[in-house]
């Protein structure tokens, strides 16, 4: 087994509230490893000190053994951690297409320097995002929406677009914040499909989702955080058999 992430003895905390308490995680190529916990754990801030949104006070972070914790957000997106947002984050005022664009791993159209002197290598990397995107957009069942305002799609339609977006940066983590919540039906279904194949074709996927079922049919392994520590680690099954879990989460 690939390690893809390892997170060792993370710490943070603002003021008096302690959102990593020592935490370790490891997550290998091809798994889905399950965060599970009451609101307020620490699951969001733990994808934030990952993806390099927030500093952590003390630990380490690394990907593909390489150590992270110090890049600037936008480097680590580089190479190679997607996400998707717990509150979506879209440009609603941007179409479903433009919303992708933004967000592939490097753009050459943003260096002055290659816009400048490269003027076809960047026309060519747009082309590529644009095909990208629409090949993704087709996975999601959402091609024909290339055109659309986000705004006008109905709400699972726009996770949708939030998973497709994440998508478009093809690196070997994929950070899932909620990807379930408010979602139904087809998309429920398509959203399930779209990232058991991510896990398939080879990334670490972390899905932190209140979404028991959906934990159960995708993930093996687990943990469970509550008040930034991580209280108990196993499969699914033994997380869900277990008091502290029940206790805590389903408020018994
Ligand atoms: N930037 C921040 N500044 C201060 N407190 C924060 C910040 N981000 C999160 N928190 C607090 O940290 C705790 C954990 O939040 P969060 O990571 O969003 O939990 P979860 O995703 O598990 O619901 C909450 O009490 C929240 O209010
Ligand atoms: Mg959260």
């Amino acid at each position: 087994m690939t390690v893809v992430l390892r997170v060792e003895n993370l710490n943070k905390a603002f003021g008096g509230i302690v959102v990593a308490d020592n935490v370790n995680i490891e997550i290998s190529k091809g798994e889905i490893l399950g965060l599970i916990g009451p609101n307020g754990a620490g699951k969001t801030s733990l994808f934030n000190l990952i993806s390099g949104v927030l500093k952590p006070d003390s630990g380490h972070i690394h990907l593909n053994g390489r150590r992270i914790d110090g890049l600037p957000l936008y480097r680590r997106a580089r190479i190679g951690i997607a996400r998707t947002w717990q509150n979506m984050l879209l440009f609603t005022t941007m179409t479903v297409m433009e919303n992708l664009l933004i967000a592939p791993r490097s753009y050459p159209g943003e260096s002055i320097f290659k816009l400048t002197l490269a003027r076809e290598s960047v026309r060519q990397a747009e082309v590529e995002a644009r095909k990208r995107a629409m090949q993704i957009l087709d996975r999601v069942g959402l091609a024909g929406t290339a055109d659309a305002m986000v705004t006008d799609l109905p709400f699972g339609h726009q996770k949708l677009i939030g998973l497709s977006r994440a998508l478009m940066n093809d690196g070997d983590l994929l950070l899932l914040d909620e990807p379930m919540a408010g979602v139904e039906g087809a998309a429920y279904e398509t959203m399930q499909r779209v990232v058991r194949q991510e896990a398939e074709a080879g990334r670490a996927v972390c899905v932190v989702e209140h979404n028991v079922s959906f934990i159960k049919d995708l993930c093996t392994r687990a943990v469970f955080m509550s008040n930034g520590r991580i209280l108990q680690a196993g499969t699914v099954d033994e997380l869900l058999a277990s008091k502290v879990l029940t206790d805590l989460y389903f408020g018994v």
